[in-house]
């Protein structure tokens, strides 16, 4: 009965629309989790059973509507963004309810799409707010060609840390950073060089009237706080975004900028990572080195040294600029997920080729470590250390340090691979074979030396061989194995089985071909 009358109900509605019903300004809002709520608008301009118009929401801004067309109760229209200087169209469908508009969203994904990779997102309720023609499309803000900001001086190895997002999410609070500090310094992690203590996003409460940042109640006392971390001989990193709003829907730095960094260097922040998140909403994306200079210009002048860490998913070739605007380091990627398939796609396929821009003091970023999360194996994640290493990659781990297993405080802290990641010379590694699932990367160091890595990303061990041609050189003269902790007898070539998802990873020392005579 109650289905028949919905049904009854719907042939009706639909019988009595018409375009015009849709004009006017729709607003969803959906409350997050932690508190923020985020909003969705939809602008609407029908004309028959045709409309044109506009969305809103709060990573992309303002997206014209195309195509849009009524057919009883339901919408069907295009919605076009800038998706980082490439124009992307996704299709839209709506349905007209008594109760609103109910937006249909598109699967949510791609470079940007923050923590879930591809997802399905919940249906969105948009209630008429009004019934007027919509404005005209408020356009982007183009900030020109950005200012040379002077280099800073920082990082001049690949920062090495901890930060809070990738397990405890918007769970950060005071209490986590002291009891994490304690335990950076009692399990060995600072000594073996993690020294930058950060939180992410979600520590962000509003605005005071004299337009401060204040930080929400899990962060009573941000200045103590960040003394309880610089007393553990730790230092402190923030985060935050050059848009309205940060990713998890919190306030961000937009028009802010000095203001923020002034705040930062008060409190005794060293280290700060700025997240691209709703800046695309207010500028254009072409603008994203002025938008970045303009904080990497403002931490220069605050009068303390900050690492400037830049968090835009690796999207307009940041690594030919991310320097230029005072960047130490910039992500190269999507996020890395808790899993093999994410972190061998983002360390072997997608860096390879970017090694030219990383040196001291400027580096890509794959994004922070998930080793000790629980998604892969000890050997795996063996894997993943390794290939940050070679790759010269900022060590960020992100586990729980409260509590850490034996198995994983012993990949983070091998130290004869963390000397591979510090290495003076600075020059990230490369592929130098690929044979299916086998990969050889190297990496030159200081003193004629080489790191080598030898990855097996197969379902099966396989044995591998290094021959010294394979590294420009005539003959080994020492081979040191930095997870075994042990010199390998020298031998013309060196051979070795590699476990499924391992690595060998080696030291090697050799005479140059031009060295034999
Ligand atoms: C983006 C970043 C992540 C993390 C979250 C926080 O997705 O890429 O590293 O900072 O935002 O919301």
């Amino acid at each position: 009965m109650k289905s028949l009358l919905m049904t009854l109900g719907g042939a009706l509605l639909a019988l009595s629309i018409n375009a015009a019903d849709l004009t006017g300004h729709w607003v969803a809002e959906q409350r997050l989790p932690n508190g923020p709520v985020r909003e969705t608008s939809v602008w609407i301009k029908a004309t028959g059973n045709a409309f044109t118009g506009y969305l809103w929401n709060e990573r992309q801004g303002n997206q014209p509507i195309v195509d849009g067309k009524l057919d009883g109760n339901q919408l069907s229209f295009v919605v076009v963004t800038d998706n980082f200087g490439e124009e992307r169209r996704q299709q839209y469908t709506a349905t007209l309810t008594a109760d609103g508009l109910v937006l249909h969203l598109p699967a949510f994904g791609g470079r940007g799409a923050g923590r879930g990779g591809r997802g399905i997102q919940p249906d969105l309720i948009a209630k008429r707010v009004s019934s007027e023609d919509p404005p005209p499309m408020r356009l982007k803000i183009s900030l020109g060609a950005p200012p040379e900001v002077k280099p800073n001086g920082l990082a001049k190895s690949p920062p090495m840390g901890w930060n809070s997002w990738n397990k405890f999410r918007n769970q950060v609070s005071d209490q986590l950073v002291r009891e994490t500090a304690d335990a950076m310094v009692r399990s060995g992690m600072r000594d073996a060089g993690y020294v930058y203590l950060n939180i992410d996003d979600t520590w962000e409460a509003d605005r005071d009237a004299d337009g401060n940042i204040r930080p929400n109640d899990r962060f009573p006392d941000m200045k103590g706080m960040i003394a309880y971390v610089h007393g553990k001989g730790l230092k402190f990193g923030i985060y935050s975004s050059p848009g309205p709003k940060t990713c998890a829907g919190y306030q961000g730095s937009f028009q802010h900028e000095e203001q923020d960094a002034k705040t930062y260097a008060g409190w005794g922040v060293d280290y700060l990572k700025y997240d691209w998140c709703s800046a695309g909403a207010v500028y254009q994306s072409a603008s994203m080195p002025a938008v970045y200079a303009k904080m990497g210009q403002a931490l220069l002048s605050s009068g303390r040294p900050i690492v400037f860490s830049l968090c835009e998913y690796g999207a307009m070739k940041v690594q030919d600029w991310g320097a230029k605007v005072g960047g130490n380091l910039w992500r190269t990627t999507g996020d890395i997920r808790d899993n093999w398939e994410s972190m061998s796609n983002i360390g072997f396929d997608q860096q390879n080729g970017l090694e030219d821009a990383a040196g001291p003091g400027h580096w890509n970023d794959p994004d922070m470590l998930e080793i000790g999360n629980g998604g892969m194996t000890t050997v795996e994640y063996r894997a993943h250390m390794s290939l940050w290493s070679m790759l010269a990659a900022p060590l960020i781990a992100g586990n729980d340090l409260r509590n850490i297993p034996p198995e994983i405080l012993e990949i983070l802290t091998n130290k004869e691979v963390i000397a591979i990641d510090q290495g003076t010379l600075g020059k990230q590694g490369k592929r130098v074979s690929k044979n299916g699932d086998l990969e050889v990367w190297s990496r030159p160091l200081a003193g004629g030396q080489y790191a080598v890595a030898l990855f097996n990303r197969g379902q099966s061990a396989y044995k591998m061989t290094l021959r010294p041609a394979d590294l420009g050189l005539g003959q080994f003269k020492k081979i040191r194995d930095l997870w075994a902790h042990s010199d390998t007898p020298v031998s013309p070539e060196f051979t070795a089985e590699v476990p499924s998802h391992g690595v060998v990873m080696l030291r090697i020392e050799g005479h140059h071909e031009d060295n034999r005579f």
